[in-house]
């Protein structure tokens, strides 16, 4: 928990997060990576994770759709309150992960600007550093790629209320950072997220 007089919400624990963080040697923090499905959202989180674990030995954790609608989400579905509801919970999760100093990047559509202005503030309560990672790529893009076959399901009537197409999606209005990286190489999109934790103290 976040120690009282260091912005926590939570009753005064016996160890203060600034503690914890220096003593592992290790900040937590939050990367939620928000996009359409197929914008990249899970290769560029891999990659991301690969270079923090293996070549600055980080503790880091995903929390993607792989790991979360099989599990702690597995009895949510794609209805607006579900979809507000899955990134409430992961959202108090990466609060939770990230305050015990693991670097928690999170995948997820989340669709809805309000909901991810809520985890944006439970973080800021907790002293938690949050990077809101936008994955601005277009619908053309997505669709091209479709990399799971699903915006041809959906064109064929298959699937509703997709992201982008027939559900909507609410772009972030000021991320930290923004990620055209139908204009970029994974690699470099790596960079930018490295360069970002840098310039927030995250990474010394
Ligand atoms: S959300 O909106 O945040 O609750 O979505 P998320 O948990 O990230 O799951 C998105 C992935 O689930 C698949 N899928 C759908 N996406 C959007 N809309 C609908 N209706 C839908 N149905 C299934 C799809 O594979 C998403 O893909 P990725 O590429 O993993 O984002």
């Amino acid at each position: 928990c976040a120690a009282a007089g260091e912005g926590g919400s939570q009753a005064a624990c016996h160890l203060p997060q600034s503690k914890r963080f220096s003593a592992l040697g290790q900040k937590g923090a939050t990367l939620w990576m928000t996009g359409l499905s197929g914008s990249g959202k899970s290769t560029i989180a891999t990659a991301l994770e690969e270079r923090l674990v293996l070549e600055r030995g980080k503790h880091v954790y995903r929390l993607d759709g792989d790991n979360i609608r099989t599990g702690l989400n597995r009895d949510l579905d794609f209805t607006d309150d579900d979809r507000a509801e899955s990134v409430r919970r992961v959202g108090e999760v990466a609060c939770l992960f990230s305050d015990s100093g693991t670097i928690t990047i999170v995948s997820l559509v989340s669709p809805f600007r309000g909901d991810r202005d809520e985890v944006r503030a439970r973080h800021e309560q907790q002293g938690i550093p949050f990077y809101e990672v936008f994955m601005d790529v277009s619908l053309d893009v997505v669709r091209e790629r479709d990399p799971k076959g699903l915006y041809k399901q959906v064109d064929a009537g298959k699937i509703k209320g997709f992201t982008g197409v027939d559900a909507p999606y609410e772009p972030p209005m000021d991320p930290e950072i923004r990620l055209p990286n139908s204009e970029m190489t994974v690699e470099q999109c790596v960079a930018a997220l490295m360069r970002a934790l840098e310039a927030g103290g995250v990474l010394e």
